[in-house]
């Protein structure tokens, strides 16, 4: 009997006892419980991987029900105690799961036809955390419960990216003492400093700052009128166009205002599109895709989303084949639902740019008084360039970052890989330049070991390797 009596008490207290392990393991899964739901078990089609990967929507406005779309993919060794990195493509209006992730520096490419996936070995994953955001709503899978309520703008893309970065962490409060950098290419230059704006204002009032270490973009739109000055000045010296169509460009196209162009300067930039033919704009060297797939929509126009004189500014993202497999691949009804995306039937396809979708009412005319604000408050800026880009040149970036008048540290050098020439690169204060040898305008795709050589050397913080 007594004996009874005590095995009673004793399951009693060990009944409390694991009612106590049980709800306090509970709690700590509460945190962990909501990211638990954004994880990919596995991608159709996709080779065995060790590292872990997350899809999903935050929320950035209840009130018109916006959200935006992202996939993490983790770094491929000890993910804990590597950096964020976030990526924006550009546009505005195109998908960072269509360029970024699947043909520059995420962990797969998509097989011919959409089928499946292959690794990609010059994964930036392999050294860092990356996360892909569809920004802004609109864009690839994110999207707004409001129709028309389509309008975006540099000010709103960067405020919603931000309420997305709050929003994201409260999801994985492991990331929020991690060290995060903002990454990019072509319109992401307005992205990514505008972005870096927000959390540097965020921090400057708060007791619970965004760890924000740095930025690197590439082939980034910096400055309407020195960008398109320079843009010109590639298209001539890379022999596309005559010496009088740059010389009737220069003195009847007026830059320093945005998108107004003349008759005479619209009559001269139609001549200049003619002479430089029907070539890839995005990587001169490279053959243009021959294949053409329909998938729904119509083909995605080369030329520009909103621009009304579109030779200026080409900046709705590559045309290679590969964009069209990535298509293919993410209208599959299996992708969609393991990537958690797709899950309030979207009334229209996926594609990798957005097209006419998204109407930009408002853009900056210059980011270069971020780039100084961003010095002054100790980022490490990182400026890199594909110098077979026609579209957002070399010749831009450099005439642009010529305005910030930066004192050298390092002279101009030539910097290597397997003892070739990678790129020229000059360190300033505050400021890396460096440029990449026959890359394009989506750098990693023909230069992917370079790319993550200069990824690498832009989180450590060193100068690009010399011979
Ligand atoms: C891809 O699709 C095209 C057109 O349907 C076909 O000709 C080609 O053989 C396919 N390639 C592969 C690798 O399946
Ligand atoms: C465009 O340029 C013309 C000529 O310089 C000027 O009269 C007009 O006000 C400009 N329009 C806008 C919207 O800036
Ligand atoms: C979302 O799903 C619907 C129906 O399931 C499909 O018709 C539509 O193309 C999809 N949209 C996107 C953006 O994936
Ligand atoms: C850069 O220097 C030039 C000439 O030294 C000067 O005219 C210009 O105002 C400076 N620009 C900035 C942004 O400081």
């Amino acid at each position: 009997m007594a004996g009874d009596k005590k095995k009673k008490i004793l399951l009693v207290a060990m009944a409390y006892y694991l009612f106590l392990v049980v709800s306090a393991a509970s709690s700590s899964l509460k945190v962990g419980k909501e990211e638990e739901a954004d994880r990919i078990i596995e991608l159709p089609g996709q080779p065995k991987v060790s590292f872990q990967q997350y899809s999903g929507y935050i929320t950035v406005d209840k009130e018109f029900g916006r959200a935006l779309f992202y996939w993490l993919t983790e770094a491929v060794h000890q993910p804990e105690s590597k950096p964020l990195t976030i990526w924006f493509n550009g546009g505005p209006g195109c998908s960072s799961v269509a360029f970024g992730a699947s043909e520059e520096i995420g962990p797969f490419n998509i097989k011919e036809n959409g089928t499946g996936l292959n690794l990609n070995k010059f994964s930036w994953n392999t050294v860092a955390n990356l996360l892909f955001l569809e920004s802004p709503v609109g864009v690839g899978f994110s999207y707004t419960n409001t129709t028309d309520d389509l309008e975006s703008g540099d000010e709103r893309t960067a405020k919603e990216a931000l309420e997305f970065i709050h929003r994201w962490l409260d999801r994985f409060p492991r990331y929020k003492q991690r060290d995060i950098y903002l990454t990019g290419e072509s319109y992401a230059g307005h992205f990514v400093p505008q972005l870096a704006k927000e959390i540097m204002t965020y921090n400057s009032n708060t007791k619970f700052p965004i760890n924000l270490k740095g930025i690197m973009v590439g082939n980034a739109a910096m400055d309407y009128y020195y960008d398109n000055i320079g843009t010109i000045d590639y298209w001539w010296s890379h022999a596309m166009i005559s010496d009088e169509t740059r010389t009737k460009m220069l003195n009847k196209c007026d830059f320093s205002q945005q998108y107004n162009f003349s008759k005479e300067c619209e009559s001269i930039g139609n001549i200049a599109n003619n002479e430089m033919g029907n070539i890839n704009y995005y990587n001169i060297y490279v053959p243009k895709c021959d294949k053409s797939y329909r998938i729904g929509a119509t083909r995605r126009n080369l030329l520009s989303l909103h621009q009304p004189f579109s030779i200026f500014r080409r900046l709705s993202g590559y045309d290679p084949c590969r964009e069209q497999y990535a298509e293919i691949y993410y209208n599959r009804p299996d992708v969609q639902q393991a990537l958690h995306a797709n899950t309030t039937k979207i009334p229209y396809n996926w594609t990798p740019c957005s097209k006419g979708r998204l109407s930009w009412v408002e853009e900056a005319f210059s980011i270069l008084p971020i780039y100084k604000e961003m010095i002054a408050g100790g980022l490490k800026i990182w400026v890199f360039s594909g110098d077979a880009d026609s579209v957002v040149p070399v010749t831009a970036t450099k005439y642009s970052l010529a305005q910030l008048n930066l004192t050298t540290k390092m002279p101009w050098y030539p910097w290597y890989v397997d003892n070739q020439v990678a790129g020229w690169t000059q360190v300033y204060e505050g400021l890396t330049f460096a440029t990449v040898r026959g890359a394009g305008h989506e750098v990693p795709i023909v230069k992917p070991k370079q790319a993550l050589e200069l990824f690498k050397s832009f989180l450590s913080g060193t100068p690009l390797p010399k011979l």
